[in-house]
């Protein structure tokens, strides 16, 4: 499923990024995902994703 429509990113590959890089912020996310940079409306979803990764690691 997308989450950030904008720049075609799927959840799948957030989730691959918080794993790989595990970002302990959004904005560290967004240095390896391209996402809210555009309309910003992935930018809950992401933080969601991230606190589920976070919460299963
Ligand atoms: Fe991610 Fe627009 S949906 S920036």
């Amino acid at each position: 499923m997308y989450v950030c429509l904008c720049n075609g990113v799927s959840d799948k590959k957030v989730r691959q990024a918080v794993r790989q890089f595990q970002p302990r912020s959004f904005q560290q996310l967004r240095k390896f995902v391209p996402v809210g940079n555009q309309c910003g409306k992935c930018v809950k979803a992401c933080r969601e994703i991230m606190q589920e990764e976070w919460e299963q690691m």
